[in-house]
């Protein structure tokens, strides 16, 4: 089984928790697409959901299968948001971002009753930080809010490089609320939620790619069958 069927596997697990009448929050990235497509089906086949995606690529993602869509501001709450990740720890903490949509990830989750991550078992690591952590910043400032975030990194732990995330193009690669990526190689992450807190504190961050204490389940499809984690 390669990994894009492990992906299937844990998306079409999760499709089981939606319920006709839930209002549904779309997660990005090539595991989330398989989700996606699984509800777009379901749709298609007459389930009533309403759902609120988390980029623009899953927003016409959703469009072409079918899938109702609202807005935050129409449905400010969500019932379940169903997202993949680029690490998940045993405490399910995660590193998400790789693909960009990490802002609007983060808000639709924290709007949602219920965040389950689905992924192949290539995400899961006993510690955060060997995938570099996305830090979305607004471009006004780039250089000054890429020092604080060094300094803020520094009073943790040890740092590592910087890099300004950049397009195929070699221009900075622009998220969709027009924000730049910094990609920081941290190699390990020994306190998650010091070093949010630590992010979270600099003006020009509009978002860091961890997320602790928002996934509630992981469902992990592999060779296997499927496991399924839920927060200690
Ligand atoms: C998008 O910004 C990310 O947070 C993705 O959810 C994450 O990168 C996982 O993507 P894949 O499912 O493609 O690995």
């Amino acid at each position: 089984m390669n990994a894009e069927a492990q992906k299937r596997v844990a998306a079409a697990r999760a499709v089981e928790f939606v319920r006709p009448g839930m209002r549904l929050g779309l997660g990005t990235g090539s595991t989330a697409k398989h989700f996606v497509e699984l509800v777009g089906e379901r749709v298609r086949a007459g389930l009533d959901i309403i759902a609120v995606p988390t980029s623009e690529t899953t927003r016409a993602d959703a469009e072409r299968y079918g899938i109702p869509l609202t807005t935050l501001d129409e449905t400010p709450e969500l019932d379940l948001t169903v997202d993949g990740a680029d690490e998940i720890d045993p405490n399910l903490s995660l590193i998400k971002g790789g693909g960009g949509a990490l802002l609007r990830e983060k808000i639709v989750a924290c709007a949602s009753a219920r965040m389950i991550v689905i992924s192949d078992p290539s995400k899961l690591v006993a510690t955060l930080g060997r995938f570099p952590l996305p830090v979305e910043v607004t471009p006004f400032g780039f250089t000054a809010t890429r020092l604080a975030i060094e300094k803020a990194i520094t009073a943790i732990q040890r740092p590592g490089p910087l890099s300004l995330r950049r397009g195929k193009d070699g221009h900075p690669f622009v998220t969709d609320g027009g924000h730049w990526i910094i990609d920081a190689a941290l190699a390990r992450i020994d306190d998650p939620k010091a070093m949010a807190h630590a992010l979270s504190g600099i003006p020009g961050v509009m978002e860091h790619g961890l997320f602790v204490g928002i996934a509630q389940m992981a469902i992990i499809g592999g060779p296997d069958g499927i496991k399924i984690i839920e927060r200690p």
